[in-house]
């Protein structure tokens, strides 16, 4: 089978895409509970960038398989889960053999999701970590009664899902991007209140908007300055979620009085402790009610290209010089 595979972590990100090569390798067999997956396609997201750079909180032995979502068929499983076999999957890969950039892999059973037959393989390969990233944002927002919610990197697709659920639950969002013409795009797109970070006078629009509207919980998948800006801006009795670190900065700037007297929390999100949290019957209402929302187009990911494993250096560099144009998928 064909593989790509990572030589060397860099955290020169070009570095890092220069390093990824595709190997023959042999088909590997399923361990206990494990099936064997055909792939359809694989997802590129952040987190495989910053695991390419060693900057992840998952480091594998190298030389490694990258890619931590993906769809595809299962076409061999351990016993007991022989009834698999032919079932359509969506995956969140973690182990050090498994990984998605690869035309077969391994994946525990508890890492899969049984697909609609109805579900487009190719949003199913962006199906297990955005979608739920979103629902997970949005339910934190409603436990906290809050009636408008801001967020960073406002052109990626977690917040393309925050946007449709917040408008579900008549929640105002307001959406803060870097680059003007991902500005336009939103407004465009009907977005009432779009801020970009560079505008002189980002922080005071940006004040004066999270007090009007009572904007009390805040999504940040960017750390650095723009947290601080962020926090500072909310009114009282708020929330700073952090679920990303796309600057690769510290977070700073966050007012130490607001902190002590104003109510004023930062709190951080992580996918796989929201699911281990939840109950199993819970995650499966959940990947129902998601599931058809994709099948009725309500939710979407937005897919700018697929690539063949050879197209990797080319497709990686074209996907983090310019991420708000949408996810790449690499197909075999
Ligand atoms: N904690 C969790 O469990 C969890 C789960 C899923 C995702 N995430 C995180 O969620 C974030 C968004 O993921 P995604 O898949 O939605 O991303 P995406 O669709 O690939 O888009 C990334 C977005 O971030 C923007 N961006 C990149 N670097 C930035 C920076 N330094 N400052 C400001 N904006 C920046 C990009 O804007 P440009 O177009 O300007 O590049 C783009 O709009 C990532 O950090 C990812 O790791 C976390």
């Amino acid at each position: 089978m064909k593989t790509i595979l990572l030589s060397n972590y860099s955290a020169n990100v070009l570095r890092a895409i220069l390093s990824l090569k595709v190997v023959d390798k042999d088909i590997p067999e399923p361990g206990k509970d494990e099936v064997l997956v055909k792939l359809h396609a694989a997802a590129v997201n952040p987190s495989d960038i910053a695991f390419i750079q060693g900057g992840y909180n998952i480091v594998k032995p190298l030389p490694a398989t990258p890619g931590f979502e993906g769809s595809g068929t299962i076409v061999e499983a351990a016993s007991g889960l022989k009834n698999l076999i032919g079932k359509k999957i969506s995956c969140f890969v973690q182990n050090d053999e498994g990984g998605t950039w690869s035309e077969y892999f391994t994946v525990h059973k508890d890492d899969l999701i049984l697909l609609d037959d109805r579900m487009d393989m190719d949003q199913a390969a962006c199906f297990t970590v955005n979608p739920f990233t979103g629902y997970g944002l949005i339910n934190i927002a409603l436990m906290r009664e809050s009636t408008a919610v801001i967020q960073n990197a406002a052109g990626g697709q977690v917040p393309g899902f925050v946007r449709t659920l917040a408008k579900e639950n008549g929640m105002e969002v307001i959406n803060i991007v870097r680059k003007p013409a991902t500005a336009e795009r939103l407004v465009k797109e009907g977005c009432k209140h779009v801020l970009t970070e560079q505008d002189a006078d980002f922080k005071e629009k940006l004040k004066t908007l999270a007090r009007e509207l009572n904007a009390t919980t805040a999504f940040d998948a960017v750390g650095g300055v723009l947290s601080g800006n962020i926090f500072n801006a909310m009114p009282g009795d708020s929330e700073l979620v952090v679920y990303g670190g796309l600057s690769g900065k510290p977070m700073s700037g966050i007012d130490t009085m607001d902190v002590i007297f104003n109510d004023k929390i930062v709190s951080g999100f992580n996918l796989i402790d929201w699911k281990n949290e939840l109950d199993k019957n819970e995650f499966v209402e959940i990947v129902e009610e998601l599931q058809q929302k994709f099948i009725n187009g309500e939710m979407k990911t937005n897919i700018r290209e697929s690539i063949q494993f050879e197209d990797i250096v080319r497709g990686l560099k074209e996907y983090i010089g310019n991420m708000s144009s949408g996810k790449i998928l690499i197909k075999p």
